[in-house]
């Protein structure tokens, strides 16, 4: 049942290029330069129309919903906020009809979650659900939504539920932005390319695995490990730092490359890495004085990088390269390293990664 892997995680990983298929097909036809949705088909106007667009959700999924504030912000011009569903529900939000809740949800059945858009739905927002589950409470819950189509993840850390959750919300963005006409026909174009492509780049980046295996080795045995990115690959840098917690019990934390230097930076030494996702886009030249940064501190660092980078890798003490991609689109590939190194830390050290412990795969108590 693990068809042939150890773990249902690597299982996972390695099923990314056909789960982000399945996520776009039937949606997307980029040689017709067409999006369907079907579950959003009837709301299409009131989302265009939203005041505000606010994703409620939680861990891994609460990331994917970072990387879409910073997608629907870009092309659809609609303020989004982005909240923890156990913060959002108990203190009161302001909501009202005009806002859009987008809850997403891999198991569909997240407590907190549901009981956010519970309320949500009373005080008048309209609410899209983003699940994998089929049928799950989330799902049910909601009035209009997208099923992620990611099959059923068994490895308690989240891999393949995060791309697709990436890839959904990307299409409802491209979707929105089409109804509002705030994207023009040749990025909207562009970006169904882009994303058509993304699962070929996806299964490039698997490539990487024996020398991820080599990396993960190289540091297993680092007290602590920092997680930097900016803008798209923020969010990144957040999930790497999860999948690492969870799966190899080391402490790391996640934060905006520039953020660092307000305290974070006082950990950095010798024994410290700190893995940058560091790709080709708008925020690359900032990143890299970052690196420098922590290069100035003896930091360890780990980048991932575009091909064709020249720059990094004179400066860094490992490097991670990934095929090119539009920015938009970059965090499905450049994550996919992240839950690689994780993996490998956690077996290298000994431990279940498919089940982690005290974590369960679903969390239905608030
Ligand atoms: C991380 C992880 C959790 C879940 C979170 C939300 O690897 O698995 O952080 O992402 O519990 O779960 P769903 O998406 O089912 O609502």
């Amino acid at each position: 049942e693990k068809g042939g892997y150890d773990h249902f995680m690597l299982k996972e990983i390695f099923e990314q290029p056909q789960t982000i298929y399945d996520s776009l097909r039937g949606r997307l036809d980029a040689k017709k330069g067409t999006l369907t949705m079907g579950g959003i088909r009837e709301y299409a106007d009131v989302l265009s129309n939203a005041n505000r667009i606010v994703i409620v959700a939680c861990g891994t999924s609460w990331h994917a919903g970072l990387v879409a504030e910073y997608i629907i912000e870009e092309l659809c011009r609609i303020p989004v906020e982005v909240e923890y569903a156990s913060e959002f529900r108990y203190r009161n939000p302001v909501i009202g009809e005009g806002d859009v809740i987008i809850a997403v949800s891999q198991s569909g059945e997240t407590a907190d979650t549901l009981v956010a858009i519970e309320s949500a739905k009373e005080k008048g927002a309209i609410i899209l659900g983003i699940c994998n589950v089929v049928g799950s409470s989330i799902a049910r819950a909601s009035q209009a939504g997208a099923y992620t189509h990611a099959g059923p993840e068994i490895g308690v850390a989240s891999t393949k539920a995060f791309t697709a959750q990436l890839a959904v919300l990307t299409l409802t963005a491209l979707k929105i932005a089409a109804e509002k006409g705030s994207i023009s026909e040749q990025r909207f174009q562009h970006l169904l390319d882009e994303l058509e492509d993304v699962s070929d780049k996806v299964a490039t980046a698997l490539e990487l695995n024996d020398q991820i295996k080599e990396i993960a080795d190289k540091y297993k045995d680092a007290r602590d490990f920092l997680f930097l990115g900016r803008g798209y690959n923020f969010p990144v840098a957040l999930e790497g730092a999860l999948k690492l917690k969870e799966i190899s019990y080391i402490h790391a934390e996640g934060y905006p490359a520039a953020e660092m230097k307000h305290g974070p930076i006082a950990l950095v030494d010798e024994n410290l890495p700190v893995v940058f996702v560091a790709t080709k886009d708008t925020y690359y030249e900032k990143v890299v004085s970052n690196i420098q940064e922590i290069k100035a501190r003896k930091g360890k660092v780990i980048a991932i990088i575009t091909e064709g980078d020249e720059t990094i890798p004179a400066m860094a003490d490992d490097v991670i390269i990934v095929p090119e991609a539009d920015e938009l689109v970059a965090p499905m590939i450049s994550v996919i390293p992240l839950q690689l190194l994780a993996y490998h830390v956690g077996v290298l050290k000994g431990y279940d990664v498919d089940k982690p412990r005290n974590l369960a795969k679903s969390v239905t108590v608030e």
